[in-house]
């Protein structure tokens, strides 16, 4: 073969890869601004749906499941109307997240009282639903094996009575991984959540590591010191 053919094929075959680079960088730049596009329509739309938590609240935890890795799972418990769902959701929708939602939906420990609230719930979430897995049933009667082993954000916003909480922790906290986050609403309104949060952070293992309002996180201090 001679110098100019050769020259020739290396031409040809760095087009080729060039062509192949740009088309794949494409493909990811169009599945980024589906996901912000699908991201920015729920969070326009979560805005109107009723909840308690304020919209600086909800704003932080959807920072919070911005911070988590590519194909991360996150879960609450105490999902209600789909608020805190959808903002987490819009974080995880375009890095192959997952959410678990834990709620019995009969709206119990609510002011108005109980009611069912699953219907309205799964409306206010369609948009993201295929990245959502529901539980509903009492967050202190989950099985283990329900749960995935590996949780990189857990909000606990359900029953915020002392041992509702401990027990929620109990189940969360083993399974929040390397530097892994913890939420808790309610901090000041329930002094079973702020008295959990404290013996959370006299073990050392946990350390505060930021807090809106009435809502706090902590960090798994053991791997992030
Ligand atoms: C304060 S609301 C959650 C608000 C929601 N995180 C938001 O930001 O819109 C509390 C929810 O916890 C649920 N709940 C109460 N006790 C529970 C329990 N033991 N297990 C699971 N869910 C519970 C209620 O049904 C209610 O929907």
């Amino acid at each position: 073969m001679n110098q100019v053919t050769q020259s020739r094929i290396r031409a040809l075959r760095s087009r080729v890869r060039r062509t192949r680079l740009g088309l794949l960088i494409a493909r990811l730049r169009r599945r980024r601004t589906l996901g912000d596009e699908l991201a920015a329509a729920v969070l326009k739309r979560a805005k109107d749906i009723p909840t308690f938590t304020t919209q600086e609240e909800l704003q932080a935890l959807h920072y919070l499941a911005m911070q988590c890795h590519e194909g991360a799972n996150a879960l609450e418990i105490g999902s209600y109307l789909g608020a805190s769902a959808c903002y987490l959701a819009a974080s995880l929708v375009g890095r192959k997240g997952k959410l678990i939602c834990i709620d019995t939906w009969a709206n119990e420990t609510m002011p108005e009282g109980t009611r069912d609230t699953f219907a309205e719930f799964q409306r206010n979430t369609a948009e993201v639903s295929n990245i959502i897995t529901t539980i509903k049933k009492r967050s202190e009667s989950i099985e283990e094996s329900e749960l995935p082993s590996s949780i990189a954000l857990a909000f606990i916003d359900g029953d915020h009575s002392y041992d509702a909480v401990k027990c929620d922790v109990k189940l969360l906290a083993p399974r929040i991984e390397e530097a892994g986050v913890l939420a808790f609403h309610d901090i000041y309104y329930f002094e079973g959540v702020s008295r959990v949060v404290g013996e959370l952070l006299i073990t050392g293992k946990w350390r505060a590591a930021g807090q809106i309002s009435n809502l706090i996180w902590l960090k798994n201090q053991h791997f992030t010191q």
